[in-house]
């Protein structure tokens, strides 16, 4: 089958096969022995280093060959997403989260399942009446057909918001089922795969402003009663979106938020950190230099907690970012704000997160 026939295909297995066989068996990182690459360097410290991705950047070999040498594990920028997985309702699609699981095995990589439960990327129809199948249904499907083969799951994905009533998010989820939707996701994702890692994801927790200590009270206060109602709940996911502009890191109240979250028993992972560059300035150099800065002062906070297990950037390179704006098109502005530059050279940021990685206390892992 040719890759058209991949993307086309219906059937859910047959693709991922195609597409793991598309891909050319040269493929293959250094298989360890260089010891200068974020998965190398995470590796001699316990951790592990990752990069979101898509079955379209993965048909660009130069990419994949980067992506295998430098992360230990990949997680769907958007294949998992409901919107991508049931379009239709009841009809889930799993040929490209399976293409993504056929690449992580054929390569050695973990796999993270991202997100089950969100409010966006939703299809049209989850804004109407939805029932149980749609809840722990899906569930358990997803979580069940990748058991043993993925490392962790968000399960539900950005749930808390500060200023609402119960500190909970208005979603079509809450509307239909009650605060309750996300302890029985989460029970639900135990029972289908008890050894995968389950998480709670969101943002808001990174940054030093008023708001984010609201929203750092109000993220303890929901993973603590999740823990008392006794829902399986391993890990927080922190997304760690950085940019220029606005508030920044502080380091002493990222610390005792970390340190909080590690008491209540739970690891942590950084789960989609990237450095927004919009609003740096014009010169490449100095702009660079700002992102890899930003990204160290957290990465030194975040790796230096031993709840820490994991570091993932929402993706690898520079080259499938969104194009910007017309303004900066206008102004020549090219986004830079991952590890990789557009022609997969490494940048100050690939650095810093290096250097961030072997400052990290080691042998260390663990509640
Ligand atoms: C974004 C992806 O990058 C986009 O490609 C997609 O269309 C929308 O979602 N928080 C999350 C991620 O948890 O899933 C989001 O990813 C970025 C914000």
């Amino acid at each position: 089958m040719n890759r058209r026939g991949f993307l086309a295909g219906a059937a859910a297995l047959a693709p991922a096969a195609a597409f793991a066989a598309g891909l050319r068996p040269g493929i293959a990182g250094d298989g360890g022995a260089d010891a200068g690459t974020l998965r190398t360097a995470a590796a001699a410290r316990g951790l592990v280093y990752g990069a979101a991705t898509s079955t379209d950047q993965l048909r660009d070999d130069d990419f994949a060959r980067a992506l295998v040498r430098e992360a230990a594990m990949i997680v769907p920028e958007y294949e998992m997403k409901r919107g991508v997985v049931e379009a239709v309702r009841g009809r889930r699609d799993f040929s490209r989260p399976d293409a993504l699981a056929a690449f992580a095995a054929a390569h050695g990589l973990a796999l993270r399942g991202h997100p089950l439960i969100w409010h966006k990327r939703n299809p049209d129809w989850i804004g109407g009446a939805l029932e149980e199948a749609d809840l722990t249904g899906f569930v358990s499907e997803m979580v069940g057909r990748y058991r043993g083969r993925v490392h962790s799951w968000d399960v539900v994905n950005e749930a808390i918001d500060p200023s609402a009533p119960g500190h909970l998010r208005r979603t079509a989820w809450l509307a239909n089922f009650g605060p309750s939707y996300i302890d029985r996701a989460f029970h639900a994702a135990r029972q289908a795969d008890p050894a995968a890692l389950l998480v709670y994801n969101d943002w808001g927790c990174e940054l030093g402003a008023p708001d984010n200590d609201r929203f750092r009270a109000a993220t303890l206060d929901f993973l603590e009663g999740l823990l008392k109602r006794g829902a399986p709940v391993d890990a927080y996911g922190m997304q760690g979106h950085l940019g220029l502009q606005g508030a920044q890191v502080d380091q002493a109240k990222l610390r005792a938020f970390a340190d909080a979250v590690r008491a209540m028993g739970l690891r942590i992972l950084v789960t989609e950190h990237d450095v927004d560059d919009d609003g740096g300035p014009a010169d490449i150099a100095a702009r660079d230099r700002m992102v890899a800065d930003a990204s160290r002062r957290f990465l030194d906070v975040m790796l230096d907690s031993r709840g820490t297990i994991a570091v993932l950037t929402w993706g690898l390179t520079d080259r499938y970012l969104d194009a910007p704006g017309w303004k900066q098109r206008l102004e020549g502005w090219t986004p830079r704000r991952l590890p990789l530059d557009a022609a997969l050279a490494r940048k100050p940021m690939w650095r810093q997160m290096r250097a961030a990685l072997a400052a990290s206390p080691a042998a260390r892992r663990g509640g």
